[in-house]
């Protein structure tokens, strides 16, 4: 894949590509990034890039002909992989999802262009046809690094990028849930002591204990997320048995006897905070 970012701050994005995946993925040749200065397309003899806005008021406006120049001049460079898809960061922009990472990460040639000030000329996007994205509801005072997320989350998923593929498959999101939690060594920090069920080496135990755990933070955390979540049969009859018990705390695992562990005590108040759309960590 080639992506290319056009920007008022080139600086910006060094470091960033020189670090971790991104950067072992470029000396790999698994994407191939460049980074344009807007400043080089500004027709104008002092390199404007912004003006105010018409109709008035606060801040300044990405002009459309440094613009439009530079992502015209982009896409056409060397016309390897067809027509790019072209990328605004823009708070206005539709949300970005994994879902659309990954959509985007199956085009040959990825052209960004992060927004500055109140934000860009509206016939930028009507020009050229781009798709405006926004990485969160909340406002940067720049899109640069909004591109910086979109290149990180697109190029970990181009094929060889990561070493073990099967992390994508366990991933949060990769099947529209949240991830489960994670332990290392020590077995025992200050009293916290990793689930026994991590320890025991039962395989068919711990991947049923990492569904619940996935399960049981999306609900609590995440419930819109559950509506488009892709559940197997074993998720299922997992999320039955905690429905069951936010439905009843009399209601028991089917062989046990006395107080439900921990486990099920927390599962019951989360869902219950599920049900009451509360927020909790
Ligand atoms: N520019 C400013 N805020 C942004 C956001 N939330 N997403 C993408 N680009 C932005």
């Amino acid at each position: 894949m080639r992506i290319d970012i056009i920007t008022i701050f080139p600086q910006m994005f060094g470091e960033v590509f020189r670090s971790g995946i991104v950067s072992r993925a470029r000396d790999a040749g698994v994407v191939r990034i460049e980074i344009h200065d807007l400043r080089a397309f500004a027709p104008d003899r002092h390199r404007t890039t912004d003006d105010t806005p018409y109709g008035g008021g606060p801040g300044m406006v990405m002009r459309v002909e440094p613009l439009v120049a530079a992502i015209e001049g982009t896409c056409s460079l060397e016309r390897a992989g067809g027509r790019p898809q072209v990328v605004v960061l823009s708070p206005r922009g539709e949300l970005l999802s994994e879902r659309l990472v990954s959509e985007l990460a199956s085009f040959e040639r990825l052209v960004l262009v992060p927004g500055r000030y109140e934000g860009i000329d509206e016939r930028v996007v009507e020009e050229t046809g781009a798709r405006e994205l926004s990485i969160g509801d909340y406002v940067l005072s720049g899109g640069e690094i909004a591109a910086m997320v979109v290149v990180d989350a697109v190029v970990r998923l181009l094929p060889g990028a990561i070493s073990d593929p099967q992390s994508h498959e366990e991933d949060s999101f990769s099947r529209g849930l949240l991830d489960c939690p994670h332990y290392t060594r020590p077995p025992d920090f200050r009293g916290r002591r990793v689930p026994e069920v991590l320890l025991s080496g039962n395989h068919g135990a711990i991947r049923r204990w990492r569904k619940e755990q996935a399960l049981r933070a999306t609900l609590a955390r995440r419930p819109d997320l559950m509506a488009e979540a892709v559940l197997d049969d074993e998720d299922r009859e997992i999320l039955a048995d905690l429905m069951q018990l936010s439905g009843s705390s009399a209601r028991r695992p089917e062989g046990s006897s006395g107080e439900p562990p921990e486990s099920y005590r927390r599962a019951t108040g989360e869902l219950e905070d599920w049900k009451n759309r509360r927020w909790r960590t």
